[in-house]
């Protein structure tokens, strides 16, 4: 069984489906902590409602960047995590951090990356007109949502759509690719061919 951090800013939704198709008997992963950075964030309610360990962690008065994750790294060590899941983390993590988790930090990105990377993707890809949008789960790296490419969904871009419509259609099918992402994952089903990484038993 493979213990998972979920580090969170915001509204939790995604922890929200990572608990609940993930903390199931006779599954490889549980979401054994959550961490958020920001004290109203809904994610840390979520945490607490299905009994997981979930802390508020600010950066505010941490120092530099290094010093938070350093503080991180020494939570998420307390309770033997073995993989992180990021889920609306607003904060770039540096090397420090990565390198406590070699290709095992995720995250879930609402746009077909590499198009539209970093903050308001939704409300990017209504401004180029593009057809189709949708969800990438990534393996993060030091950039901004330029890590491996592990899989993602599309949903169409409708003509009347707005940033709230586009956006629940994306979160919608985000809620359903994170968690068997993250269940593969788990399982050991990740393998890597010319610099490229896939997912044993997952297809588009
Ligand atoms: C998601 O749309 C995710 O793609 C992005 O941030 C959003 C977080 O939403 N990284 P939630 O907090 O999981 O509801």
């Amino acid at each position: 069984m493979k213990r998972i951090a979920v580090l969170a800013s915001g509204n939790g939704s995604n922890l929200q489906a990572l608990i609940d198709q993930l903390n199931v008997p006779n599954s490889p992963a549980e979401i054994s902590l959550v961490v958020a950075n920001v004290a109203s964030a809904h994610a840390l309610t979520r945490g607490r409602e299905a009994g997981i360990p979930t802390f508020f962690v600010p950066h505010e008065g941490r120092g530099d960047r290094q010093n938070y994750e350093k503080l991180l790294i020494q939570l998420l060590q307390e309770y033997a995590i073995d993989f992180v899941c990021l889920a609306g983390f607003m904060r770039l993590l540096t090397h420090r951090f990565l390198d406590a988790y070699p290709l095992r930090v995720l995250n879930v990105h609402p746009a077909l990356l590499p198009s539209f990377p970093g903050t308001h993707a939704p409300l990017q890809a209504l401004k180029a007109g593009v057809k189709l949008s949708g969800c990438t789960i990534h393996l993060v790296n030091e950039g901004v949502d330029s890590g491996p490419i592990l899989a993602q969904a599309a949903v169409p871009v409708l003509e009347n759509d707005d940033v709230d419509s586009l956006s629940a259609r994306i979160q919608n099918v985000e809620h359903q690719l994170y968690p068997q992402v993250v269940r593969l994952f788990a399982e050991g089903r990740l393998r890597t061919k010319d610099n490229l990484f896939f997912l044993d038993g997952w297809s588009p």
